[in-house]
């Protein structure tokens, strides 16, 4: 079992990136990010006690995070591992996921801080199916226009605070992957269809 880290800040395009990386490894998509609004629509006791920090900004505690990836990694589907999403996010979750299962690369997605709130402000969802879009970048087509949704998250104050959380507490992760020797770093600065075929060659 073998596993995939996409790492990067908001707005990078790990979820957009994630669809060429399924269908090309058929590994699983582990998005917490995903997992954490699934729980809170459901008005669960975790979605409750996430929804607070994830509505600031600010990391969800790591012992949540933990809980949902162990339950989340004894599905039939994770047997051969996952291509995880937006986790981990600290050195004690890293930490942690090693003690459970094999890493082989984390692809990290680098974009400027200064990209970044436009991408997220004009980001868009299918309500139906969860494709991304976005306003400028990649439009939504117009028989779909009126299911669109955008994440309570998506805001130029909270994505302050998201970028915040992320230089103190989660890029430290990428010296720890450089020093495992598995950190495989892309511009996420071109166009998406350049990113995903950066990231591609790297899965050949
Ligand atoms: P999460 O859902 O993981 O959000 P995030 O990391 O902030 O990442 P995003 O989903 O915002 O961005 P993305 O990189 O997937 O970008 P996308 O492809 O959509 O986390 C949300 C919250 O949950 C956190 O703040 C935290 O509270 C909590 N949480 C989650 N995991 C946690 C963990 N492990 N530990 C603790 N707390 C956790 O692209 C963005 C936009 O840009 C789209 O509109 C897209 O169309 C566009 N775009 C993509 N690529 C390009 C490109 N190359 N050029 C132009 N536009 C592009």
């Amino acid at each position: 079992m073998s596993s995939i880290v996409l790492f990067g800040p908001p707005g990078a395009g790990k979820g957009t990136q994630a669809t060429a990386i399924m269908e090309k490894t058929g590994l699983p998509q582990v998005s917490t990010g995903d997992m954490l609004r699934a729980a809170l629509s459901k008005g669960t006791d975790l979605g409750l006690k996430a929804k607070e920090y994830m509505e600031a900004g600010k990391l969800v505690p790591d012992e949540l995070i933990l809980l949902l990836i162990e339950e989340r990694l004894k599905e039939e589907d994770a047997e051969n591992g996952v291509l995880f999403d937006g986790f981990p996010r600290t050195i004690l979750q890293a930490e942690s996921l090693a003690k459970i299962t094999e890493v082989s690369m984390v692809i990290s997605i680098e974009v400027p801080d200064e990209n970044i709130v436009e991408r997220i402000v004009g980001r868009r969802m299918d309500s139906k199916t969860g494709e991304i879009y976005h306003i400028k970048f990649r439009p939504a087509p117009h028989e779909i226009k009126h299911r669109l949704t955008q994440r309570k998250d998506d805001t130029e104050e909270t994505v302050r605070s998201r970028l915040n959380a992320y230089h103190t507490q989660t890029a430290p992760l990428a010296d720890f992957y450089e020093d495992l020797g598995i950190l495989k770093k892309i511009n996420g600065d071109q166009d998406i269809v350049d990113v995903t075929n950066s990231i591609i060659e790297l899965l050949v």
